[in-house]
């Protein structure tokens, strides 16, 4: 198998694999509480993390609130004795406490700002995150303030790049004057098509910094491997999305079955296609997945290149604003 291609992630200087590891799913959320996308399984996303290596996916996405803290740990256990030759991206911005809880508030205070840094540091095994992102925008905080406070970090060589998740045109821009940006991570797929109708994808390019497509496969509902509400475990976090919840559950399938018909009269998965069409657009992406077999079917999804006449039929399809249901529960 062939491995994947290094791209520019910004004009900052970081290169990164066009396709990444999420790491999300690989620990439960809610500390324990809560799977993310099923049972987690330790030894086979590790397994998975080595994979990704060995087929050139070097970029790993993790966060602190993914276990909380577990997440980081789990991805220090799984680069040891290779970390140069990984490169971490982590997040922080959704407030976790000194017990590793979350306290469900949203904190960008300079201060909190160096206490999530010393804490994924320790437990990422590292002295150093190649890609630090502001989770989500603190709004009583002023973004001038929390990126100045990251781009500390990067003077003191903490962090190599820093980067933004889920933040409107005008705090990408406010938050690129202080310091340059180099990527912004933000849902994107053919279910999610929000950076293009909010102008998100544009801003980024103005500016010349990276956009990194999460959940790229819907969260797995593009796979087309879930056709039933029943699919989900019942601690699994996707039962609390609208968009797969009671009557847009079975709308957004309906969607689904097209495209899986679509990637069948072209020799590929119904996820491949998918993925296919979200690299097309000149992004990096970073499906998520716990496991090896998975991993080795997304990036194959590298290697296809889409015609125009592709795009387009995927856009008939699968045109802007066709999945129905909100991407968050509200609040
Ligand atoms: N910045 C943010 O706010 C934010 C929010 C959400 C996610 N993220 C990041 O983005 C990453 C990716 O997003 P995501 O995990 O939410 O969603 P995703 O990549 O769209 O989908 C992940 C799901 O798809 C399944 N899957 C992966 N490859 C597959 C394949 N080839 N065939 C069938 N099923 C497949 C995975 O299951 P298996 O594990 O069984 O393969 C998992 O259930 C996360 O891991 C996280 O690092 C960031």
């Amino acid at each position: 198998m062939s491995t994947i291609k290094q791209v520019a992630l910004g004009t900052q200087g970081l290169r990164v694999s066009v396709e990444g590891l999420g790491c999300m799913g690989m620990t439960g959320m809610a500390s324990g509480a809560m799977s993310v996308y099923g049972t987690a399984d330790e030894a086979e996303s590790i397994a998975t993390i080595h994979r990704a290596l060995e087929l050139g996916v070097t970029m790993l996405d993790t966060a602190d609130i993914y276990g909380p803290l577990e997440n980081e740990r789990l991805v220090a256990k799984a680069v040891a004795g290779k970390r140069d030759q990984y490169t971490i991206a982590t997040k922080f911005g959704f407030e976790v406490d000194n017990a590793g809880h979350m306290t469900n508030a949203l904190n960008g205070r300079p201060d909190y700002v160096r206490k999530s840094i010393e804490r994924s540091l320790q437990n990422l095994g590292t002295d150093y995150v190649d890609l630090y992102y502001l989770h989500r925008l603190d709004p009583a905080i002023p973004i001038e303030d929390t990126v100045g406070a990251m781009s500390r970090l990067v003077e003191e060589g903490k962090v190599r790049y820093l980067g933004l998740s889920e933040v409107p045109g005008d705090i990408i821009r406010r938050a690129h004057a202080v310091y340059p940006i180099s990527a912004l991570e933000t849902e994107y797929s053919l279910f999610d098509r929000r950076p293009e109708e909010e102008d998100i994808l544009a801003t980024t390019r103005e500016l010349g910094i990276g956009f990194v497509a999460y959940s790229p496969l819907g969260r797995g509902f593009l796979s087309g491997e879930i056709t039933s509400p029943d699919d989900f475990a019942s601690d699994d976090f996707r039962r609390f999305f609208p968009r797969y919840q009671g009557e847009n559950f079975y709308k957004n399938l309906a969607l689904v079955e097209k495209l899986q018909a679509l990637a069948a009269t072209k020799g590929m998965t119904a996820a491949q296609l998918a993925l296919a069409w979200v690299l097309a657009q000149g992004v990096v992406a970073i499906p998520g997945t716990r496991r090896r077999k998975n991993l080795e079917t997304n990036v194959t999804a590298a290697g296809i290149v889409l015609s125009s006449t592709e795009l387009a039929e995927l856009d008939a399809i699968l045109p802007v604003g066709s999945a129905v249901g909100a991407a968050y529960p509200e609040g």
